[in-house]
């Protein structure tokens, strides 16, 4: 892996994102920081992080032929990569909420965004960025946010984990190469927080609060839920809040 080490940035997705448009950038090029002094998370959200404690990094990675409507199994592959590391380490109660947040117990351990390159009907590249909460223990504004240390009451190493992040990255980005749609789609649904458990959930739009299941994720990556009259819905990320 080739590895750009970087004291402060911006953003580790912005920086490699101007930087693979000045120059060819290879295969699992990674670009770490300390810090981000306008860390970006979904729906342009912030992301806080404690400089030096936490891992803030983005990873390039581009394809051959992975069609835009086969998107969703890129967050899949990316989410699995990041679950199956931490699973190793022996956390409880580990999901995947949708899309791609890792939570224990509930809590945010690490979130996830990716921002594709496309051209014509295909991804030609992307910038998978991932923040996960590893050695800070005070998160005041953020209460529903949790770190590995808080877990497990010992610090981690941040290089071996960033390590073993990328070793299963790249294990997950060859089943989508190969197009290993079903699998991919097997092990992120058996990871998913609340999937085929009647729960609580509030549609944003009109405010109003449901009953209903998660059932699946549509090709255009929104979020299937069987309502009680056994009518699925499709909600985009802003559309729907879990209770
Ligand atoms: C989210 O949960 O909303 C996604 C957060 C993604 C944060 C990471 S930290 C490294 C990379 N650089 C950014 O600006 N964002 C991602």
């Amino acid at each position: 892996m080739k590895l750009i080490k970087l004291h402060t940035t911006t953003s580790t997705n912005s920086f490699l994102k101007e930087l693979s448009k000045e120059t060819r950038l290879d295969n699992f090029t990674v670009v770490l920081t300390d810090e981000q002094t306008l860390g970006r998370g979904q729906v342009q959200q912030k992301w806080q992080s404690e400089p030096f404690n936490n891992l803030t990094f983005s990873v390039f990675v581009s394809f051959n032929d992975l069609k835009i409507i086969h998107q969703k199994y890129l967050n899949f592959a990316v989410s699995s990569a990041v679950f199956n590391t931490l699973e190793s380490l022996d956390l409880p109660k580990l999901t995947i909420k949708w899309p791609n947040d890792i939570l224990s117990d509930n809590k945010k351990l690490c979130g996830i965004l990716i921002e594709n390159q496309l051209k014509k009907d295909k991804i030609n590249s992307s910038v998978i960025g991932i923040g996960l909460n590893v050695n800070q223990l005070i998160f005041n504004e953020l209460p529903d946010a949790i770190s590995l240390k808080i877990i497990k009451q010992t610090n981690f190493d941040l290089d071996k984990l960033l390590e073993k992040i990328v070793v299963n990255l790249k294990n997950q980005i060859r089943n989508l190469a190969q197009k290993n749609f079903a699998l991919l789609e097997r092990d992120y649904l058996s990871s998913l927080y609340k999937f085929n458990k009647p729960s609580m959930f509030r549609d944003e739009i009109n405010q109003h609060l449901f009953m209903g299941k998660i059932v699946g994720v549509s090709l255009e990556g929104k979020l299937q839920v069987e309502l009680e009259d056994e009518l699925v819905k499709d909600f985009g990320l802003k559309e729907i809040k879990f209770l």
